[in-house]
Order: structure tokens, then C-alpha cells, then sequence
């Protein structure tokens, strides 16, 4: 039965360009959207920028330009690379849009009002990369970021304080409630060690910068970056504007985000919302890291790589699949382009590719070019029992956000079908029935294929449709018509079947 799925990524500090971690999490959350829409759900995609906070203002001062002229410019930046990468978000907020500014007022005097805001004295260790305050213990030699390794400043200021140290039972009653808040369940873990350990109050709003959202109570004041960004989540569904949009898509959604911001996802938003009066956010699903060398990737770091250029010439889609495939989502994982390169080769040149081209090729030779159709699905037809498991498991795997699982069992009927063309050798044969049954087997599933692989190669799964003759695109949920059926048996014959250029080109493995 069709549901409803709200998914959102982090969104982004525009002061790194775009890079392949950032992309990661972009590209396994887009993926994950569009197997929502193929089964019919009815989806919104959210991604976005995050564009306030004192490292801002800082970047814009750096290039001599205002905050605003900074973050318009480096936001387009984010839209191209997710455009590039076929990214199908339904909507991109960003912070400092009206709308988000006066949803984070709104809410923001809803938490005034019910008593859990104070004014207070800060002062404390400060990371201007992370936008965080650090207690002196978790400092490395007593003044550099444990994350960046970079110094951090000492700053006092009077706050208005959220009396977060309020939620610790609220909200370990909460995830009481809700075993299954947090994927992977180790990541529920930490959260609750994070509350268990002690909950203090957090001073959120700043008077020695102006870049930011003025607190609706006391002017003086912007609104912590930290604070103003998670607010975006429910911005963008109407949040104290359209309720009964926001009664749609709310508190259902679904969090994707990566490991090291745990803390502000799990701990602070949740107790956000208590504090204004809404349901926590029903999901999280907390990834690992890609990594490079061992290290986290990230611009300070290392690659200013712009994603869409790593991507080999069998087109973004490739590199899609291999942020899909290589990693578990939950743990981490090494990027090396050389990894890239050979799981290209291998899975989408040698194997996906060549299973095309075979059948292009053979339904040339020995057909006419008119692709026949397959046999009726049933203990004798191999690839009909073959495909129906592997689409059982894609099933299962992609309800459990496992895409790199997803795609090894879609693996499994690409290699069958290889198998059954070189064991049946077509090529040797006069034409005639069996002939025809081997082709048309192999192409229904290749469009079987086709629909398995559209969530994470759009492109890619468009080509191989048109190329065996289909109309329409793999995925359209189904709806009695030719596409997203998973049901053996629907290839209809009767097409033309065009050879063309391989599908992926294989690659050298110099970049
Ligand atoms: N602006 C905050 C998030 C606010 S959300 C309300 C922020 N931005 S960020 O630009 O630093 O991006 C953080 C997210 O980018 C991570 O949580 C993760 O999802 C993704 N990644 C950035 N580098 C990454 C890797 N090297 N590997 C995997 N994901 C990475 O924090």
C-alpha cells in the first residue's frame, strides 16, 4: 500500500563547496526518495543550505563581500553539483529565506512562551569550524578542535539559554517509546549515552555577530546557527503557515544525516520540539563517513574535488552507483578513485554493459533486430524464478535503507542472465524458436533491470529502456502499464532493439 515519505538530508554549510562526502549523503538520500516514488508513495525530498553563523560572515569578510552576496553565490553552487548529479529533491530551503526566518521566529517564541528559555553569562572554548562551544576535557592539548585540529577562541557573551537539561527524561521517555527512532540501532546507542551522560542548558542566541535571525523577543540578538538550521526541517512543510500541510508530512520524516551530528539531531531537536509544543521527528538514519586515506573527508581537509568531475565517462550515474554500492549506509568507508574505476569496470562495463550489447547484438544478427518476447515465468524458465527473488530482496533491502544490498541481489539476475546467454550461445544457433526464447528472456531482465536500477542510475536505467525498445521511463510507478512492473512476463516482443555505443565504456584507470 502507497504511504507517504519525508526525507531530508542535512543541509549544507555554503562556505565548503560542494565535495564527495557532502554528495554522499545527498546522492544515498536521493536514491532512497526515488524507490519511494517507484513503489508509489507519495514523497518530498528536502535538501538545502545552511547559511548563518560566524564562519559565514567570517568567509564573506575574507573575499571582501557582504554575508548575503557571499551565501547567494556559494548556495548556487550546491544546486548545480546536486542538478549535476541528477539529485530529484522536491524542494531546497535555505536559511536565509523569508519563509525560514519567520518559521524560526515563530517557533522559536513558541519555546519563549512555555517557559524554557532564560537569559545568562557565557563564556567557553569556541570552534568557529564547527559552530560549537567544547568543554576544556574534550580539547586536544587544551586549545584545538578535536574535529578540525585548529584553534579555538575563548568567547563570553549574555545568551538567551535553552533549558535543554529540562528533556533528559522527557526525552530518554520518548526514545523509551520509540525503539526504532535511530537506524542503526548502534547510533540509538550513543544518543542515549550522549542524554544519560547529562543534559545542560544551551545558550543559543549571540549579540557579537548581526549574521543571523534577530530573536523575536529580544532584538539585540540572532539566533545560533545550530538553532536557526534544524528549525529548516519543518519550514519547509508549512510549520505555523499551512497546518494542515504540516499535519501531512509531520512528525513523520525521515532524517538522513552522517555520525558527527548525532548531538544536534538527536539530543537537541527532539527537545526542541517538546519544548514548542510539536512531536519529535518520528526517524533518523545516521551514516557513516567516506573517507580518504583513513581521513574524513571534507574541503579544510583535502578534496576540493567537485564531485560531477570524478564521475568516468560512463556518466555521473556510475558515480552514483558507487557512492550506492561500495559503502553500507551506517558505516564508513574508503573512497579511492581507483576502487571507482574497478567496480565501474567490473559491475556496469563487463557485466551490466556487455549483457546489453550481447543482446543488441545477437537480436540483430538473428532476429532482425526485433526483440522477441520472453517465456511464460515457471520452474524451466531460470531467470523468471531468478528475477523473482532478487526483486523479493531489492524489496527488503531498500525498506531497510540498505541500496548497496539493493544492488548486489540486482547483481544476481545481471550475472544469471550472462550465465544463461553463454550457456545457451545463441550466437551459434540458426534462428528459430530458441533462439528466441533465450533473447527474449534475457531482455525482459534487462527490463527488470532496468526498474531495479533506476532509483540509483536514472539515466543510466532511462537508456537501457529505450534501448530495448520500451517507451515511457523504468520509473513511472506502476500502474498496469509498461514501466516499474516487476512482474516477469511484460516485455512485450515486438521491438526494435538498437546496438548503439556500450552503455559504459570501460575505463583505464588514470584520472
Ligand atoms: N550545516 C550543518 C548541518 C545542519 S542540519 C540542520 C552541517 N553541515 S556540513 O556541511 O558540515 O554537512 C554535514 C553533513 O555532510 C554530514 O552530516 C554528512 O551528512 C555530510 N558529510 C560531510 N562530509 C562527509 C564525509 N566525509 N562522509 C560522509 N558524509 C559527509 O554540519
Amino acid at each position: 500500500m502507497a504511504g507517504r515519505f519525508f526525507l531530508t538530508t542535512p543541509i549544507y554549510y555554503v562556505n565548503d563547496a560542494p565535495h564527495l562526502g557532502t554528495a554522499y549523503s545527498t546522492v544515498n538520500a536521493d536514491a532512497l526518495a526515488r524507490w519511494h516514488r517507484l513503489i508509489g508513495d507519495d514523497t518530498w525530498f528536502l535538501t538545502g543550505t545552511d547559511e548563518h553563523g560566524l564562519k559565514m560572515a567570517r568567509a564573506a569578510q575574507d573575499q571582501g563581500v557582504t554575508p548575503i552576496e557571499w551565501v547567494d553565490k556559494m548556495s548556487r553552487r550546491y544546486l548545480e553539483a546536486w542538478s549535476g548529479l541528477e539529485i530529484s529533491n522536491d524542494d531546497f530551503i535555505r536559511t536565509t529565506e523569508p519563509r525560514h526566518i519567520e518559521a524560526v521566529q515563530r517557533f522559536m517564541q513558541a519555546i519563549y512562551d512555555n517557559g524554557y528559555m532564560h537569559k545568562g553569562l557565557y563564556e567557553g572554548w569556541y570552534c568557529v569550524s564547527c559552530e560549537a562551544y567544547y568543554p576544556e576535557s574534550d580539547l586536544i592539548g587544551g586549545n584545538l578542535c578535536p574535529l578540525h585540529e585548529r584553534p579555538v577562541e575563548w568567547l563570553t557573551e549574555e545568551n538567551w539559554f535553552f533549558e535543554l537539561s529540562r528533556f533528559e527524561q522527557p526525552l530518554l521517555e520518548w526514545y523509551e517509546k520509540h525503539e526504532d527512532a535511530i537506524f542503526p540501532a548502534s547510533r540509538r546507542n550513543e544518543a542515549l549515552g550522549i542524554i544519560k551522560g547529562g543534559l545542560q542548558d544551551i545558550s543559543i542566541t549571540r549579540t557579537s555577530i548581526d549574521w543571523g535571525i534577530p530573536v523575536p523577543w529580544d532584538s539585540a540578538h540572532v539566533v545560533y546557527v545550530w538553532y536557526d538550521a534544524l528549525i529548516n526541517y519543518i519550514t519547509a512543510i508549512g510549520y505555523g503557515e499551512d497546518p494542515g500541510r504540516f499535519a501531512d508530512w509531520w512528525p513523520s520524516v525521515h532524517h538522513l544525516l552522517g555520525k558527527d551530528i548525532i548531538r544536534f539531531h538527536c539530543v537537541w531537536w527532539p527537545a526542541m520540539c517538546l519544548a514548542a509544543g510539536i512531536e519529535p521527528p518520528a526517524h533518523f538514519i545516521v551514516h557513516g563517513w567516506l573517507l580518504v586515506g583513513g581521513e574524513k573527508m571534507s574541503k579544510t581537509k583535502l578534496n576540493q574535488i567537485d564531485p560531477v568531475e570524478l564521475a568516468p565517462d560512463g556518466g555521473v550515474d556510475a558515480l552514483r552507483y558507487h557512492l550506492v554500492r561500495e559503502v553500507t549506509l551506517g558505516a564508513d568507508g574508503d573512497f579511492t578513485y581507483e576502487g571507482l574505476i574497478a567496480r565501474y569496470n567490473a559491475d556496469l562495463a563487463n557485466n551490466l554493459g556487455n549483457l546489453l550489447a550481447r543482446v543488441a547484438a545477437v537480436v540483430a544478427s538473428k532476429c532482425g533486430g526485433i526483440g522477441p518476447a520472453p517465456r511464460a515465468a515457471g520452474p524451466d524458465v531460470r531467470l523468471s524464478e531468478v528475477a523473482a527473488e532478487v526483486v523479493t530482496a531489492w524489496r527488503e533491502a531498500w525498506s531497510g535503507f540498505a541500496g548497496h544490498e539493493a544492488l548486489e541481489a540486482t547483481w544476481r539476475l545481471v550475472r544469471a542472465a550472462n550465465g544463461e546467454l553463454e550457456a545457451a550461445e545463441p550466437w551459434k544457433l540458426e534462428p528459430g524458436e530458441a533462439v528466441e526464447a533465450v533473447l527474449g528472456d534475457a531482455l525482459e531482465a534487462l527490463r527488470i533491470v532496468a526498474v531495479l536500477v533506476s532509483p540509483v542510475m536514472p539515466s543510466a536505467a532511462g537508456e537501457l529502456w529505450r534501448r530495448i525498445g520500451l517507451a515511457g521511463r523504468p520509473d513511472e510507478p506502476a500502474s498496469g502499464g509498461e514501466a516499474g512492473d516487476l512482474r516477469w512476463g511484460v516485455y512485450p516482443g515486438g521491438r526494435s532493439v538498437t546496438k548503439g555505443e556500450p552503455l559504459f565504456p570501460r575505463r583505464a584507470g588514470e584520472h
